[in-house]
């Protein structure tokens, strides 16, 4: 048995070498985050890569808790091409879900497990400027659909994360925007995690999730792949092979990879120490982005 635990920690040296000092963006799914078990595993593997010298930045997503909160508003959510639709009402709710309840949230378990959270979202330093993305064509629809209040990026300053994060806090940022006139805008999670990782030459990006990995068939779980390259990515989406909120994520996986990040990985975040599995140990878990 100790000679288990032993060849465990051997098994990650190479790794714990490799990742010292370097920055991991780590996208986690509002998808997994009702789970209060699976939540406290992740926090504790997010503590444990800053004591081992990694430098954690967490970008938050929401979705389900969203849905939730405007359900019983009395309002429907409506996704095209994997964003949310945001008028008005549902920006404030979005607001209110991501920036009063989940990321402050995270911020205070990262204190429970001994860790320094901070809370961030993109208006703080500017840390994310988008605008309005312009109505998106739908196959099958008349007009384009404007998606109201959600955002395109057009820059990441990412001043606020280097201070933080130079001084061993973990930030946890909430995918809410500014432009230039200051108002809001909703950025999908991972949309904001992929240029947040170019814009501080990230090591990887990891994004978090309720699924194992990208599937060939979505209903069966012993078809997920485990590595594609860049050049598959339109082609799965044209044949709906990824669909709804993978669009955005792998996108953002291929996006970075192409900025610059070394590898974009795509994991199951229902298992238990998934972090740690993907980072210290020779068999990753889910699925990898590579370049080509
Ligand atoms: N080919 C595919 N393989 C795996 N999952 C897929 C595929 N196509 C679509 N999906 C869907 O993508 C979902 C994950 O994206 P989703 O946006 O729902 O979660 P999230 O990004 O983790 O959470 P949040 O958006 O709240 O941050 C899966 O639950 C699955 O239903
Ligand atoms: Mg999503």
């Amino acid at each position: 048995m100790s000679v288990k635990r032993e060849q465990v920690l051997i098994e990650a040296l190479p790794y714990l070498r490799e990742f010292y000092d370097s920055i991991m963006v780590i996208k986690i799914g509002g998808s997994i985050m009702s789970d209060r078990e699976v939540l406290d595993t992740f926090v504790q593997d997010l503590v444990l890569l800053r004591y081992v010298g990694i430098h954690p930045v967490v970008v938050h997503g929401g979705g389900p808790e969203i849905s939730e909160k405007m359900a019983r508003f009395g309002k429907k959510s409506v996704f095209v091409g994997g964003l949310r639709v945001t008028d008005e009402e549902t920006l404030e709710i979005a607001r209110m879900v991501l920036l009063g309840n989940i990321n402050s949230s995270l911020v205070s378990l990262i204190g429970k497990h001994g860790g320094k959270g901070i809370g961030l979202s993109g208006k703080d330093g500017q840390l994310i400027v988008a605008r309005k993305k312009a109505p998106i064509v739908v196959a099958g629809e008349e007009a384009p659909i404007d998606l109201g209040w959600v955002g395109e990026v057009v820059r990441v300053n990412p001043e606020i994360i280097m201070i933080t994060a130079g001084k061993g806090y973990i930030p946890v940022i909430s995918p809410i925007a500014v432009d230039g006139e200051g108002n809001n805008l909703n950025v999908n999670a991972d949309t904001a995690a992929g240029v947040i990782a170019i814009a501080l030459g990230a090591k990887k990006l990891i994004s978090v999730t309720d699924v194992e990995g990208v599937k060939l068939r979505p209903e069966d779980p012993n078809t997920v792949i485990s590595s594609f390259r860049i050049s598959d990515f339109r082609r799965m989406v044209d044949e709906k092979v990824i669909t709804g909120g993978m669009i955005p994520k792998v996108e953002a996986c291929v996006r970075a990879v192409e900025g610059g990040v070394q590898s974009a990985h795509i994991v199951d975040g229902r298992r238990p120490h998934a972090l740690l599995l993907e980072l210290f140990t020779d068999t990753g878990v889910g699925t990898m982005i590579e370049r080509g």
